[in-house]
């Protein structure tokens, strides 16, 4: 039986009886609206931990003000029922005045990885982000934490703050998990409206292209990212807010020839925002 949670404090009394059992904590922090995605990075935390804890908490510090937070999908019900179908340990799910108590001021800010792609475009959410988990790591203390490759930058900046503030949890990155026609699995692909959803194909297409060109030994930047805007271009009604080239790692954009790089992509279909990324090498 999954165990519900929605205080802080019971979380922590129930986490140490778990600790002095001499089990390791696993963790997926989540937004929940949960699709096979997360599912696969609660399989992932079970293999990696005895005792597997999945958060559900949609951060409103992540989203700007123009942003989805109101619309974003939530069905707590739903979700719990899916973990319970895992066996998962224990859902944390807080209310918002839990986790922002009155008087909230304190929030990490972050430079390097945050910077570019979706920090230009997105103001203050990897902010929000990094104050969020680390909070949830205070919280949790898990030895692992599984996120998904679809957020690569979002783990780059979360890897950077476990290092940079000594936090003493191993970040795992699961890889990306596509539909069957190679859309990548994301919360927000239910607000795409069939025609849309259709149109949404052309970021995946883009990075099969781009890695197409790649395994025929292509390893020239400018090369890779032309042939997957020529994709993106021949696609009506997708913005692309960025594509570029990034070491997986530093998230810094690259130029000339590499062995080792992520291509992403951020386009609004319609009035979706989308992302998804392909690591080569
Ligand atoms: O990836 C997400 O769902 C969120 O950004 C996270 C890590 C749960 C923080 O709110």
């Amino acid at each position: 039986m999954t165990e519900r949670i929605e205080s802080i404090a019971e979380l922590r009394k129930k986490l140490a009886r778990v600790k002095a059992g001499g089990q390791t904590i696993g963790f997926v922090p989540t937004m929940g609206a949960l699709h096979k995605g997360h599912l696969s990075l609660v399989r992932l935390a079970k293999k990696e931990a005895d005792f597997v804890v999945v958060s559900i908490f949609v951060n409103p510090i992540q989203f700007g003000p123009k942003e989805d937070y109101q619309r974003y999908p939530r069905n707590l019900d739903k979700d719990i029922a899916l973990l319970q179908e895992l066996k998962t340990d224990l859902v944390f799910a807080p209310s918002e005045n839990e986790m922002y108590q009155t008087g909230f001021t304190t929030h990490i800010n972050m430079e390097g990885p945050a910077l570019g792609m979706c920090g230009k475009t997105r103001p203050g959410h990897f902010s929000g982000v990094a104050t969020v988990v680390a909070k949830l790591f205070n919280i949790v203390q898990p030895k692992i934490a599984v996120f998904g490759q679809k957020d690569l930058q979002q783990i780059a900046v979360l890897k950077r703050m476990v290092i940079d503030l000594n936090f003493d949890t191993e970040i795992i990155m699961a890889p990306i998990i596509r539909e069957s026609d190679g859309l990548a699995m994301s919360s927000r692909n239910e607000y795409l409206t069939p025609p849309e959803r259709k149109k949404a194909l052309a970021l995946n297409r883009a990075l099969f292209i781009a890695e197409s060109a790649w395994l025929e030994g292509e390893r020239d930047v400018t090369k890779l990212l032309n042939a997957a805007a020529g994709v993106l271009a021949e696609t009506p009604d997708v913005h692309v807010e960025y594509l570029v080239a990034v070491n997986p790692e530093t998230m810094q954009e690259l130029t000339g020839k590499h062995e080792h790089i992520a291509i992403a992509i951020a386009a609004r279909v319609g009035s979706t925002r989308l992302i998804d990324n392909l690591i080569m090498g």
